[in-house]
């Protein structure tokens, strides 16, 4: 393919010589002439390893050269890759000015072609990005409606180790509307070893963020970890040697589904022990002291959503800390109960493994000493739930969820505190019936 690469930075000049390396002809553009003149001599704008070398195979085969001028990049290429710097301001919002002014010479530059381009945008760029700011900036260019396609391709290599993750990266992420131009991209990044990933735009430019903060917040866990094994006379290499053996619940996608608070006999108390015991060590770790606050917000989010549809008579689906349970202990359903109750509405709940544990006496001594207010609520069906609700709570994605949500009618408003979850759990796609 004939590919232009706008911004010959870390990003730009890496994936500008490996596509030339994948055989690709490709243009390199700069508006900073001297980043043009170094690559149009193979060398390398940026330290990383093994750039200089590939630079100069691909420049030496003429696959590589670097312009100063958009239009003449254009013209010359099928698809631009834009991968210009998106710093952060003084207050922390990100600068998309290269991205718009990128956009805008490109869209000049399309006045003159008749064929379709293809514009891809590779830098990090927030939600909302590609459409309110890179698509104006195109059609203000081009001062039209120019024959283009726009698509999103976040890049996921680290400096350093640059060249190595382009041809092995996590996946090829790639957000566009129609199915011709990913086709187009999977072509473009045929020789990378990698699931190709096909979403929307917002997802593919969202994913990225996703990906930093994880990353960001696992160096601090890590070190945090370290500061508190310091803290109670642990080797912290050792526990992370060994932590990082658990790929079922904590290297994993365990934990990682969007959803409601945790809770439990275990999560809450562990957290609190070991800041405590870190804390009576003066070490302080500010990442885990969010969580449980964090935990509460989410909590509150649920009430806060719940009053926000201004009825009364609410009917909570799950009561215990998770599907699948009895354990009431900490359950943050208990929490959005009480607060509910506190502010005045007509609270009924329904959840089997409850009611079986006050039938069976599992569980009987907590429910009885510490929430007989709650036990009284219970429903013995979703029917009598779904009788008195005109809110229906759905607390987790168990089968009593699924057979509320199959069964509520138009007039019931619905939170839905698992964020779909409980409509996708395998046993809505049955045919729900609810018991009488
Ligand atoms: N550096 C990384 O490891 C990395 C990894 C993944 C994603 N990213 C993202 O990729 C983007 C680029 O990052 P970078 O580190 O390569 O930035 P960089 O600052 O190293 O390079 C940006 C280049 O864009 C050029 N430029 C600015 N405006 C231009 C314009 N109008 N036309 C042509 N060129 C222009 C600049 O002169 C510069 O050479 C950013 O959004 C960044 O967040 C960076």
């Amino acid at each position: 393919m004939r590919v232009s690469v706008f911004g010959l930075g870390y990003v730009g000049s890496v994936t500008a010589a490996c596509l030339a390396k994948a055989g690709h002809a490709v243009v390199g553009v700069d508006i900073n002439a001297e980043k043009v003149a170094m690559i149009n001599a193979a060398t390398p704008p940026v330290v990383e390893p093994g750039l200089a070398e590939l630079l100069a195979t691909v420049v030496g085969m003429g696959r590589l050269r670097a312009t100063t001028s958009s239009e003449q990049a254009v013209a010359e290429s099928d698809v631009s890759l834009i991968c210009v710097g998106t710093p952060s301001r003084a207050n922390g919002q990100l600068d998309v000015d290269a991205v718009a002014r990128t956009g805008q010479r490109i869209g000049e530059a399309l006045r003159k072609r008749a064929e379709p381009h293809t514009v891809v945008l590779r830098s990090t760029v927030l939600p909302g990005t590609t459409e309110q700011c890179l698509v104006p900036a195109l059609l203000a260019g081009a001062g039209g409606r120019p024959a283009m396609r726009v698509a999103v391709n976040p890049e996921f290599m680290r400096e350093g180790s640059s060249l190595t993750d382009f041809a092995r990266p996590p996946f090829t992420l790639v957000g566009c509307g129609d199915s011709a131009t990913a086709s187009l991209l999977r072509l473009l990044y045929e020789g990378v070893e990698a699931p190709f990933v096909h979403t929307t735009i917002r997802t593919a430019e969202m994913v990225k963020y996703a990906a930093n903060a994880f990353h960001a917040l696992k160096v601090c866990f890590a070190n945090e970890v370290a500061d508190a094994c310091t803290a109670v006379g642990a080797d912290a290499h050792e526990v992370m040697r060994v932590f990082l053996m658990d790929r079922k619940l904590n290297v994993s996608e365990a934990y990682l589904h969007p959803g409601f608070a945790f809770g439990g006999s275990c999560l809450p108390k562990d957290l609190r022990a070991l800041l405590h015991a870190t804390r009576l060590a003066d070490v302080s770790l500010p990442v885990l002291s969010a969580i449980l606050p964090s935990n509460e917000r989410q909590v509150r989010r649920g009430v806060e959503a719940v009053l926000a549809t201004r009825r009364h008579r609410i009917g909570v689906v799950g009561l215990s800390f998770k599907a699948g349970t009895d354990d009431l202990r900490e359950s943050p359903m208990v929490a959005l109960v009480e607060a509910l109750i506190g502010k005045g509405c007509d609270v009924r709940i329904i959840d089997r493994n409850v009611a079986m544990a006050r039938l069976v006496g599992a569980n009987r001594r907590y429910i009885e000493e510490e929430i007989p207010h709650i036990a009284s609520l219970m429903c013995s069906s979703v029917e009598a739930l779904l009788v008195h609700a005109e809110v229906l709570v759905i607390g987790n994605a168990s089968d009593d969820a699924a057979l509320a949500l199959a069964a509520a009618r138009p007039e019931h408003v619905v939170v839905d505190l698992t964020r779909g979850a409980a409509r996708r759990a395998p046993s809505v796609t049955r045919t729900a019936r609810v018991p009488s």
